[in-house]
C-alpha cells in the first residue's frame, strides 16, 4: 500500500511516497531557508506563499521520483491514500498542505489521513531507503520514551504504540532548535543556527565556558532554554546593556559554540535519563531537527550503553521536516482503520 505524505507545517515543502509504512519510494523536500534567512527566522506569510507556489510541482516531482505515472481521469489512483500534517504548525502554511491533500483525496477517491507532525517525527526512526523493509515487532519497540527536539518543540512522550503518545514534559519557554538559532544569531553564525553552531563547534573547546544547565525541579521533565540563550548574549556582549549590538571582538566563537552545544546536549540527555528511569522502560526514540546533531547523537549512544537502553533515531536526512514521516505515520493510522473526514481542519497546537 502506497501513501503520499504532505508536510507544510513550517518552512519546508516536503512530499514523499512511502510503501507499507516503511519503504521510501520518493522523498523530496524544498527548503525555504533562502527566503527567510535575512529575517533570522521564519516569516509566516512568506512561508504560506512559498508553499502555494511549490506544492503542485513538488507533488509531481515526488510521484515521478517514485516511478508513478498518474493515470488518465477515471483510471486507478496513483497512490492508495494521502496523509497530511494538519497540526501543529503555522496555520497559513498548514492550510496549503491540507487543501492540496483534500483535493487529491477527492480527485483520486482515496482516504485522507490527518497526522500530528510531532508524532510523525517519532515515526521517522522507522523509515528505510534500503532493505530490510520491515517494521520491528511492536512489542520490541514499545512502551518507549520519545524525545522530540526540533525548531518549534522540545517534548518528552510516553509512546505506547506507533500512534499513541502521552506528553510527559515539554519546554516552558524556547524550543531547543530555537535556542540554537538564537545563539547562532548572537554569534553571527547565520541561519538556521543548528547546523551552523554544530560545524563551528567542531574546532572549539566545549569546556571553555561553563554555561548553565537548567534542569528545573529535581523531578521535572520540562525544559527551559531561555536562560542559556541569555547567558550566551551576556558572554558575548558583557554585562553592559548599553551596547545595542553584540560585541564579538575578542571572543573565540568556536569555544562559545562548543560550550553552548555541550550544555544543551547535557540537559537533553539528563531529561531523557530521568524519563526513562521514571517510566522503567528500556526503549527510547529520538526525533526532530536537532536529532541530526552529532554531539547529541554521540552522547545519546553513551547514555544508551550506560543504561542499557535500546535507542532509535532517524537517519540524519529524516530528522528535519519531511513528507516521508507523515506518509509513514499515515499508513499506521490507516492500518488501524482510522482516516479523516473531508471536514478536517488545521491547528497551530499539538495534539493534547
Ligand atoms: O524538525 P525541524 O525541521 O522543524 C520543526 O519541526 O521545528 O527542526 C528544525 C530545527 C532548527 O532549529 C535547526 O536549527 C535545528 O533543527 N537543527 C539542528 C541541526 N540541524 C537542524 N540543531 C542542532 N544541530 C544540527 N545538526
Ligand atoms: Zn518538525
Amino acid at each position: 500500500m502506497r501513501v503520499l505524505g504532505i508536510e507544510t507545517t513550517c518552512d519546508e515543502t516536503g512530499i514523499a511516497v512511502v510503501e507499507d509504512g516503511v519503504r521510501l519510494l520518493a522523498n523530496v523536500v524544498l527548503s525555504q531557508v533562502p527566503l527567510h534567512e535575512r529575517f533570522g527566522g521564519v516569516v509566516p506569510e512568506i512561508a504560506s506563499r512559498a508553499h502555494v507556489e511549490a506544492i503542485t510541482r513538488m507533488i509531481e516531482r515526488a510521484l515521478e521520483a517514485a516511478g508513478i505515472t498518474p493515470s488518465a481521469p477515471g483510471g486507478p489512483p496513483p497512490v492508495d491514500a494521502v496523509a497530511v500534517a494538519h497540526r501543529p504548525g503555522l496555520v497559513g502554511a498548514l492550510l496549503v498542505g491540507l487543501t492540496a491533500a483534500k483535493s487529491l483525496a477527492i480527485a483520486w477517491e482515496i482516504p485522507l489521513i490527518g497526522v500530528d507532525h510531532i508524532h510523525a517525527h517519532i515515526y521517522a526512526s522507522f523509515l528505510r531507503s534500503r532493505p530490510p523493509f520491515e517494521l520491528p515487532p511492536e512489542k520490541e519497540v514499545f512502551p518507549a520514551v520519545s524525545l522530540i527536539v526540533s525548531g518549534g518543540h522540545t517534548s518528552l512522550y510516553l509512546s505506547e504504540d506507533w500512534t499513541s503518545h502521552d506528553l510527559l514534559g515539554s519546554t516552558v519557554d524556547d524550543a531547543v532548535g530555537e535556542a540554537f538559532d538564537k545563539a547562532a544569531a548572537i554569534l553571527g553564525l547565520g541561519y538556521p543556527g543548528g547546523p551552523a553552531i554544530s560545524k563551528c563547534a567542531e574546532s572549539g573547546d566545549a569546556r571553555a565556558v561553563n554555561f548553565p544547565r537548567t534542569l528545573l525541579e529535581p523531578d521535572s521533565l520540562d525544559f527551559s532554554f531561555s536562560g542559556i540563550k541569555t547567558s550566551v548574549l551576556y558572554h558575548v556582549k558583557g554585562q553592559d546593556r548599553s551596547r545595542s549590538a553584540p560585541n564579538r571582538a575578542g571572543i573565540h566563537i568556536p569555544d562559545v559554540a562548543a560550550s553552548f552545544e555541550a550544555a544543551v546536549v547535557d540537559v537533553l540527555v539528563e531529561k531523557l535519563r530521568r524519563a526513562v528511569r521514571r517510566q522503567g522502560t528500556r526503549n527510547a526514540i529520538i526525533g526532530g531537527g536537532v536529532a541530526a546533531n552529532r554531539r547529541l547523537r554521540g552522547r545519546l549512544d553513551e547514555f544508551a550503553a550506560e543504561e542499557r537502553i535500546n535507542l532509535r533515531y532517524p537517519d540524519p536526512s529524516l530528522c528535519t521536516d519531511n513528507g516521508a514521516m507523515i506518509a509513514g505515520l499515515g499508513w499506521q493510522h490507516l492500518a488501524r482503520g482510522s482516516s479523516s473526514e473531508l471536514s478536517l481542519d488545521v491547528s497551530s497546537l499539538a495534539t493534547p
